[in-house]
C-alpha cells in the first residue's frame, strides 16, 4: 500500500494504460480520479472500481482546454480533500487515432490537435494542479513521453509531441522543486494497449520484439511498477527524470 492516504489524478483513465495506472494506484491505496474526454468510459472505470472496493471518481476532461483541468482538480479536491499525484496520460494516439503519413502529408488541423492535446494538455493540467499541492506542501506529477522519442520511428507529430514532454519535464522540475513538487516523465516502448487490437496492430506490437533486449511483447502491467514508483515517496528524490521502459529498446 505504497500510496495509503494520497489522491491521484489520471488523465486519460477511460481506456488503455490509463485505466491501468488507475487501477494500480487504487490498489496501492490511492483514492482515484479517473478524467477523459470520453466521460462515458472515465465513469464506467470508475465505476468498476468502486464495485471493487477502492474509491475512484470518473470525470470528463479536455486537457486542452484550462477551465475544464481547472475543475477536474477542484472537482477532486472537493470530492477527496487533496491531490498528491497527477499522472498526464492522455494524449492523441490510440483511442483517438492519428494519421501515419509522412511529415510532409499531414494536415495542419491534425498537427494542431495533437500538440494541442499531447503538449499544451499536459501544460494546462500541471497549471491547474500546481497551486493545490503548493498549498499542501508538495505532490507528484508524471508525465508521459515514448521511447519513440529515443529512436527515428513513428509518426512525426506524435513524436515531436513526446519530445516536447521531455523538455517540459524537465524546466517545470526545476521550477517547482522548491515548492516539493517532483515533476518526471515515463516514456513507454510500443505496448499493446488496444482492448480490441486487430491482427495488423498485434504484429506492429510484435515488431517491436526484435529490437528489444528483452524479448517479449510489452503489455501495460510492464509500466505500472515504475508508475507507482514514481508516484510514492519511494521516489522522493527523483525529479527531471524520464525513464524509458521498453524492455531495453533504447539505453541511454
Ligand atoms: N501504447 C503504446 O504503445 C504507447 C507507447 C508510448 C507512449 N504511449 C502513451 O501512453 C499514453 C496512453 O496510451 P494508450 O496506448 O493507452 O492510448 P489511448 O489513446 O488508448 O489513451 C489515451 C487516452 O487519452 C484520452 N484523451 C484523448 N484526448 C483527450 C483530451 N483532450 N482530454 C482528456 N483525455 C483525452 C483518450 O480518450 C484515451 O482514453 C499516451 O500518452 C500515449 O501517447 C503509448
Amino acid at each position: 500500500m505504497r500510496l495509503e492516504g494520497k489522491v491521484a489524478i489520471v488523465t486519460g483513465g477511460g481506456h488503455g494504460i490509463g485505466a491501468e495506472y488507475a487501477r494500480a494506484f487504487a490498489q496501492e491505496g490511492a483514492k482515484v480520479v479517473v478524467a477523459d474526454v470520453d466521460e462515458v468510459a472515465a465513469k464506467q472505470v470508475a465505476e468498476r472500481l468502486a464495485r471493487e472496493g477502492y474509491q475512484a471518481l470518473g470525470l470528463r476532461v479536455d486537457v486542452a482546454d484550462f477551465a475544464s483541468a481547472s475543475r477536474m482538480v477542484e472537482r477532486t479536491v472537493e470530492a477527496f480533500g487533496r491531490v498528491d499525484v497527477l499522472m498526464n496520460n492522455a494524449a492523441i494516439f490510440a483511442t483517438i487515432p492519428i494519421s501515419r503519413e509522412p511529415f510532409d502529408r499531414i494536415s495542419e488541423d491534425e498537427w494542431d490537435r495533437v500538440m494541442a492535446v499531447n503538449v499544451k494538455g499536459v501544460w494546462q493540467c500541471c497549471r491547474a494542479v500546481a497551486p493545490a499541492m503548493c498549498r499542501q506542501g508538495g505532490g507528484s506529477i508524471i508525465n508521459i513521453s515514448s521511447s519513440t522519442v529515443f529512436k527515428a520511428s513513428g509518426r512525426i507529430h506524435y513524436v515531436a509531441s513526446k519530445a516536447a514532454v521531455v523538455g517540459f519535464t524537465r524546466v517545470l522540475a526545476a521550477e517547482l522543486g522548491g515548492d516539493n513538487i517532483r515533476v518526471n516523465a515515463i516514456a513507454p516502448g510500443s505496448t499493446l494497449s488496444e482492448a480490441d487490437p486487430t491482427p495488423e496492430i498485434v504484429r506492429m506490437r510484435e515488431a517491436a520484439i526484435a529490437g528489444r533486449a528483452l524479448k517479449r511483447l510489452q503489455r501495460p502491467g510492464d509500466l505500472l511498477g515504475t508508475a507507482v514508483f514514481l508516484a510514492s515517496d519511494d521516489s522522493a528524490f527523483v525529479t527531471g527524470q524520464t525513464l524509458v521502459v521498453d524492455g531495453g529498446g533504447v539505453m541511454y
